[in-house]
């Protein structure tokens, strides 16, 4: 049978697919928009995490209008849905404009956290695609044997339970952006399927025998170093470089020293505006966010803000986010014990004296012994720790073992 080539309106970048498919459609019978698809992708599970939809990017069109001051928070820069002034994301911006105005592929190398779903869009909205979908596809999240259907589209009755045909992500992001997330997790099976696509632009639908071809500009990400991931996790050294055409690397806020605390106050303004309230941050809370190392990246600030925006009346504190528990829980491991990078000196002098004393049973000689301090004064620091405890109502807890 001679393989049919189905060629969509590439040239027109055109939103709708022209495809002799059944259309999915929304409740109102439209084709569907991005949204739609991600919307329905989302309840089945596939979809990159977004925590947010982000709003459209609503900034002049030439280079110097896209970065531009905040106004909301002093000294705080944007860059399309970035926020951040750290000179890691001026050459993160910098880098994103670049690409943007090309077709190449780019793959956004960051740990979880550090928004490389955000860098994906902005490379999006910036690009000559703009006005077409933008689809994100979390590959992680689908079982493997279903990728290949769910990428490129099935023929009805292809597999059990193919009752429909349906085309995949690769013909709905048609003349737009497809970011495959967590892109590592693939078989190496589907990923020679996916390296086919990349390299001709054309793929075969699940059981079909139509060669289709769709205008896709892919950006793919993951948390791994693509090099280990290589070594160690399956990843094909051929994908990897046909993917990683152009680099980009999402910096973890332990590199953004200048950015935490303003990014906090970005997202407590936002909060503020939302609700129509003017809270403010403590001095202590102010503390915390510049001193913690958040590993959970800009993900963690955020959600670590918003949740205490919402306990707070009118001046919003935060927790040491591991500090309360440790504190209450010195955690040792036989004769070591870990104390977290950016606790206060005074804290960390306490879980000492409580994890060491814990080590030894309780018995507060051999504790003021190991300890290098008199049993007198062993005595003072756990008295004194006992009122601050009280006072802050949490008396006993620090002698849970
Ligand atoms: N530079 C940034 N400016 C503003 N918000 C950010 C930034 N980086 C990440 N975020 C927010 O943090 C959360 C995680 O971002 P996401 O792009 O999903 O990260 P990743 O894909 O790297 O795990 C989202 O809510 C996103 O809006
Ligand atoms: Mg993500």
């Amino acid at each position: 049978m001679p393989v049919r080539t189905v060629i969509h309106g590439c040239a027109a970048r055109a939103r709708r697919l022209r495809t002799h498919w059944p259309k999915p459609q929304t409740s109102a019978g439209r084709p569907p928009t991005t949204h739609h698809i991600r919307r329905t992708q989302e309840r089945s599970g596939h979809m990159a995490s977004t925590d947010l939809d982000p709003p459209p990017i609503a900034v002049g069109d030439t280079p110097a209008q896209r970065k531009r001051n905040t106004g909301e928070v002093p000294g705080l820069r944007s860059y399309g849905l970035l926020y951040g002034s750290s000179p890691v994301m001026q050459e993160l911006y910098a880098q994103i404009e670049r690409v943007a105005a090309t077709d190449a592929t780019a793959l956004i190398i960051g740990e979880s956290g550090t928004g490389k779903e955000l860098v994906a869009r902005t490379i999006h909205d910036y690009s000559a695609r703009k006005d077409a979908p933008f689809i994100a596809v979390n590959c992680g999240a689908i079982p493997d044997n279903l990728i290949e259907a769910e990428l490129f589209g099935h023929e009805k009755g292809s597999f059990t339970g193919a009752v429909q045909g349906r085309i995949g992500y690769f013909e709905h992001a048609n003349g737009g952006t497809l970011f495959l997330d967590e892109v590592t997790e693939m078989s190496p099976v589907r990923q020679v399927k996916l390296l086919r696509a990349l390299e001709t632009g054309t793929f075969f639908r699940v059981g079909g025998n139509d060669l289709i071809r769709s205008d896709v500009r892919v950006i793919a990400a993951t948390n791994r170093d693509p090099v280990t991931a290589v070594k160690e996790n399956g990843l094909r050294e051929d994908l990897m470089y046909r993917l990683a055409v152009f680099p980009l690397r999402a910096p973890p806020l332990r590199e953004r020293d200048s950015d935490r605390e303003l990014l906090a106050q970005h997202f407590l303004a936002e909060m503020n505006a939302q609700e129509g309230t003017s809270k403010v941050f403590s001095k202590r809370a102010l503390d915390v966010l510049r001193t913690y190392s958040w590993p959970g990246n800009v993900r963690e600030l955020k959600n670590t803000v918003y949740r205490a925006f919402i306990l707070a009346e009118k001046t919003v504190e935060i927790a040491h986010p591991h500090l309360a528990s440790r504190v209450k829980k010195p955690v040792t491991q036989g004769d070591a014990m870990n104390v977290w990078v950016g606790t206060p000196l005074a804290d960390a002098q306490k879980q000492i004296i409580l994890g060491t004393l814990k080590h030894c049973g309780g018995d507060k000689r051999r504790a003021a012994k190991a300890l290098g301090v008199s049993l007198k004064t062993l005595y003072n620091r756990l008295g004194a720790y006992e009122n601050e405890d009280t006072e802050s109502g949490e008396a006993g807890s620090n002698n849970e073992s």
